[in-house]
């Protein structure tokens, strides 16, 4: 059993899929009024370094329609690593609470968490990792194109948090995943090695010619340029990403029924045009709806069921 929910690296492809089949089954429960409030009395605490909309909103709106409770904790509130050290937060926690979600800078502290407290952690965004929006984002894909398996996802942009957190989704489920990125701005050697070892060698790719990538792939998706925490890097990024951007001229290029995607928040102007986001925005959308349907169902499994198994 899973305890955490830290990096879809340490999940099975069969349970990545379980929980993607999960969640889809429980959506549709959820809207015909059948679903069971299995997180009665229960409280989850979430802990935010950086700020969220979708984040937040879903997980807590999640644990109210479960029948529990959610706390927001900002850093100023708590001092997480000045005021107290993140090993005593994460043991308070665990005797008050029956989760934690935590959204950090540094990806050892939500490790730390998971390390020390007691109860279910969930990665709610790391600088490295974003894996509940790549769970969420197969899942659209899923509802979308009956399946995932052979499926190509190219995105377009910086190899941040998100790209390495999908990367490793596709590769556990047998998509391919392309990264179109300029010089200087791929993911870690470290995730695309350990992305390769799951999937094998061609199941991530790093180019700089997003066109001829785009030829061949089944969903185009792009995020911010400049993550947070690197606002000081803004216009030298600004410059850099140019053109690595999704616009008609790209889609175009694209299979007549390719999908366009965004973890949002979106910078339009930038990595992706209005003109596109707006004809695309109805699948955008369904996106964003899904953390929280993905979320309910990683909320029921890690703390009603006691774990992914
Ligand atoms: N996609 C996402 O995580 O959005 P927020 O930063 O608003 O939570
Ligand atoms: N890569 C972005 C994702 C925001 C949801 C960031 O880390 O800011």
């Amino acid at each position: 059993m899973q305890k955490d929910f830290i990096s879809i690296a340490d999940l099975s492809g069969e349970q990545v899929r379980r929980l993607i089949d999960q969640a889809i089954a429980d959506k549709a429960r959820f809207r015909a009024g059948e679903l069971e409030a299995s997180l009665n009395r229960r409280t989850l605490a979430m802990i935010f370094e950086k700020p969220s909309l979708r984040t937040r909103v879903s997980f807590e709106t999640a644990m109210t329609q479960l029948g529990g409770h959610a706390i927001y904790l900002a850093p100023a509130d708590i001092g997480l690593g000045s005021r107290e050290p993140v090993i005593d937060i994460a043991r308070v926690l665990g005797r008050m609470c029956d989760g934690v979600m935590a959204r950090t800078f540094a990806h050892d502290t939500v490790v730390q968490l998971a390390q020390h407290a007691p109860v279910p952690v969930i990665n709610a965004l790391s600088d490295m990792l974003h894996p509940c929006q790549a769970m969420a984002d197969l899942m659209t894909v899923q509802e979308h194109f009956g399946s995932l398996e052979g499926k190509t996802l190219l995105f377009v942009g910086d190899g941040n948090n998100v790209a390495c957190s999908l990367a490793m989704a596709c590769a556990k489920v047998g998509m391919e995943f392309i990264l179109a990125c300029p010089e200087g701005y791929p993911m870690p050697a470290e995730a695309v090695e350990s992305v390769r070892n799951e999937g094998g060698p061609d199941c991530c790719t790093i180019t700089s010619d997003a066109k001829t990538a785009a030829e061949r792939s089944n969903i185009l998706y792009t995020d911010t340029w400049v993550s947070m925490g690197q606002e000081d890097e803004k216009q030298q990024r600004i410059k850099d990403f140019g053109d690595f951007k999704i616009d008609s001229e790209l889609l175009a290029a694209a299979p007549g029924d390719a999908i366009v995607m965004h973890c949002l928040p979106a910078y339009r102007g930038l990595e992706i045009t209005d003109d596109v986001f707006e004809a695309h925005a109805e699948t955008i959308m369904n996106e964003a709806e899904n953390r929280l349907h993905f979320q309910r169902t990683l909320l029921h499994t890690l703390i009603a069921d006691g774990g992914i198994g």
